[in-house]
């Protein structure tokens, strides 16, 4: 290698343990202006609400994997709801590191482990419950898919990042106004607060967003891509928008121009699952 070359090796090797952002276009990503927003913000607590498929677990596994890398000794703990999103998010990981050229080895590579030879280590923790993540340390946490993160989960993962002040993201997309994740993000101000619509995300074409508007209706629709918290205690969500999704629902003799205040406590509630959304149709129209 000439000195140029050398040179010029340290100097980028010195951008990207600085600069995460830097570390992506190393790995052959370009962030988007949000994605480098959230890697490169200096605030401890950051919270994602973004489209589907905007690139949230992405930005979060880059985070993770460059953390990981440029701090000796740190744990990185990802939180989600179920297996699968754990091993979404830490398969790209995986992938990133594999990828890398200059690194530093890791000792313990498994399906949800990534433990490097700096000691510091990167746990993913699928279908994380209160009982089973006492314990840990983290200094960094993320978790994903927050929306369905029950709160004993959260609260129990909060002390984890106490000693540490770990810096924490919360991501995911809008799963009704209710728990944790829609309290911290509509009434409080402990996170930085980043928000991504599907049609801010130059990987989502308009004519699809078209397309999915007419087949999910506009509930669905809303919260998938819009980022938009429906009403929602525990789930439900209400009759107009329903209406305004699947059809007519003249027959049915459901007062639909209330106003929003009375019909928060008059229009009858439906479950969002489907079945359930289904069977209360059912019986609705019986
Ligand atoms: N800046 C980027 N450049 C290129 N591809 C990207 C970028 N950000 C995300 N992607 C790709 O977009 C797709 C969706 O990303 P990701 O899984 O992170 O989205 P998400 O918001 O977590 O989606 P979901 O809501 O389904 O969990 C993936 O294939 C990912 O590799
Ligand atoms: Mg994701």
């Amino acid at each position: 290698m000439t000195s140029t070359n050398l040179l010029e090796q340290l100097s980028n090797d010195l951008a990207t343990s600085v600069d995460p952002v830097r570390f992506a276009a190393s790995l052959g990503i370009t962030c988007d202006p949000w994605q480098a927003n959230a890697l490169r913000s200096p605030h401890r607590r950051i919270q994602i609400v973004a489209a589907r498929q905007s690139g949230k677990s992405l930005t979060c596994a880059i985070y993770a994997l460059w953390y990981a890398i440029h701090h000796s000794n740190v744990t990185v703990l990802i939180i989600s709801p179920a297996l699968r999103q754990s091993q979404l998010m830490f398969r790209s990981i995986l992938d990133f590191y594999a990828e890398m050229e200059h690194k530093i080895p890791s000792d313990i590579e498994t399906a949800l482990t990534l433990r490097l030879t700096n000691h510091s280590m990167i746990v993913a923790l699928p279908g994380a419950s209160e009982r089973t993540i006492r314990g840990y340390r983290a200094d960094c946490l993320i978790f994903d898919e927050s929306a369905l993160i029950d709160d004993d989960t959260y609260r129990a993962c909060r002390p984890m990042a106490a000693i540490s002040d770990a810096k924490i993201f919360a991501i995911g997309s809008p799963h009704g106004k209710r728990g944790w994740w829609y309290e911290s993000w509509a009434h409080s101000d402990e996170y930085y607060k980043i928000k991504v619509t599907a049609s801010e995300c130059p990987r989502i074409s308009k004519s699809y967003l078209e397309q999915e508007r007419r087949i999910l209706g506009q509930f669905w629709y809303e919260q998938e891509f819009e980022c938009i918290f429906h009403q929602a205690e525990e789930s439900i969500f209400r009759l107009e928008l329903i209406e305004a999704s699947i059809g007519d629902f003249e027959e049915l003799d459901i007062n639909l121009e209330d106003d929003e205040e009375e019909s928060d406590n008059e229009v009858p509630l439906i479950d969002s699952s489907h079945e359930l959304h289904l069977e209360h149709l059912d019986d609705l129209q019986e």
